[in-house]
């Protein structure tokens, strides 16, 4: 029997309009464009504002695009899985608020949260749905509003993060091309480097967290660092290494954007020189469940059918993995 395979037929991403620069936050907290720049690689993050917009209105926009590009309606779809770190309410899941708003009444959904590693875990999962043949059409839609969880009297914090959201289509294809191959990783030890204090079930919300600040991101960023610029760059080695895949071999890397060192030491490590990277934290700096779909998004027309990637992130949890992928189409 030949087999299926779930193959990305297309991507839409949304970025909001408002950008945050190093100089604007030059006269926020104690720092420096200079600093910012040399530690992290990010010069400007977008920021959704506007009363009442959460990530679900991000995702919408980067769908719809999808969608369009494909020229299917939202009633095709089968199954949408949403990965993100700040959804629009604790319950219910973000998914079900996106499937109503695109329209999307055939399709069941949910919500996945693996932090920064999210959307690589979410397409490990949807493609599996393919390959069993079960559904023929599964959103992926990795996007955060961080600016809704970041403190911006931190400058820990504060500099790295930004707001933005992409989508990717999964479709089954009997071609040898699409998802390849996963390799996910998780160590919830690292969960006291990376985390937010309350307003979950351990500890809810009240006065005494809010005046805590303890509603907002807090990084160890030195030790989620030295996880991160090792881990990521050995489970992209791997994946390289049990595909029997050369650097000459790979098209782009596609990394989560968390600080352009730690992108730096993983193409290193896999010998990829950095026209080979696709990487658009300077822009956007790091959107969490957003980095990789948006740069999917940004770099489609320079992709051929055929040609291969490696997905790789790190995050919080700690959660990590690599995907590899045939790319499955000529962009038009
Ligand atoms: O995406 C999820 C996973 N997250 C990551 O992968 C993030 C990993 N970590 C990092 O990217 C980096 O650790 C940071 C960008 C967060 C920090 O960079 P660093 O090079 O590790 O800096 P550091 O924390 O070691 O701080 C060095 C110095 C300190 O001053 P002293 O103690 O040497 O005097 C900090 O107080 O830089 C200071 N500092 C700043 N200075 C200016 C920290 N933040 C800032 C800042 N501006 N924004």
């Amino acid at each position: 029997m030949t087999k299926i395979r779930a193959a990305i037929t297309s991507v839409g991403g949304y970025v909001p309009e408002y950008r945050l620069t190093n100089k604007i936050l030059e006269t926020m907290v104690d720092t420096s464009d200079e600093w910012i720049t040399s530690r992290t690689g990010i010069k400007e993050r977008r920021i959704l504002k506007g009363e009442g917009l959460g990530t679900s209105d991000m995702a919408v926009e980067a769908i719809n695009l999808l969608l369009k590009k494909r020229g299917i309606s939202a009633d095709e779809i089968d199954l949408l899985i949403c990965c993100t770190v700040t959804p629009d309410l604790t319950f219910p899941a973000t998914a079900n608020i996106i499937t109503d708003k695109i329209g999307a009444i055939n399709a069941f959904g949910f919500d996945l949260m693996a932090a920064c590693s999210g959307f690589l875990y979410g397409v490990t999962t949807g493609s599996k749905y393919i390959e069993s043949g079960l559904y023929k059409k599964v959103v992926i839609v990795g996007g955060d509003k961080m600016s809704s969880i970041i403190d911006y009297e931190d400058r820990q914090t504060c500099i790295i993060f930004g707001d933005g959201c992409g989508a990717v289509l999964l479709e089954p294809t009997e071609e040898d091309h699409g998802v390849m191959d996963c390799i996910m990783k998780s160590d919830g030890s690292g969960r006291a480097y990376l985390h937010q204090k309350a307003g979950g079930s351990v500890k809810p919300a009240s006065y005494k967290t809010i005046d805590a600040k303890e509603h907002f991101v807090y990084q160890e960023g030195q030790a989620v660092f030295k996880f991160a610029v090792t881990n990521m760059a050995d489970v992209s080695v791997e994946i390289m290494e049990r595909n029997n895949l050369k650097s000459d071999d790979i098209r782009f890397l596609v990394p989560h954007q968390a600080n352009k060192r730690i992108i730096d030491a993983t193409a290193k490590r896999m010998g990829v020189g950095n026209e080979k990277v696709m990487l658009n934290i300077e822009k956007y700096g790091n959107t969490t469940n957003g980095t990789i779909p948006l740069c999917l998004w940004e770099w489609e027309n320079q992709l051929k059918k055929g040609d291969n990637l490696i997905l790789s992130a790190f995050g919080g949890g700690f959660t990590w993995g690599s995907i590899y992928i045939k790319w499955a189409y000529d962009s038009k």
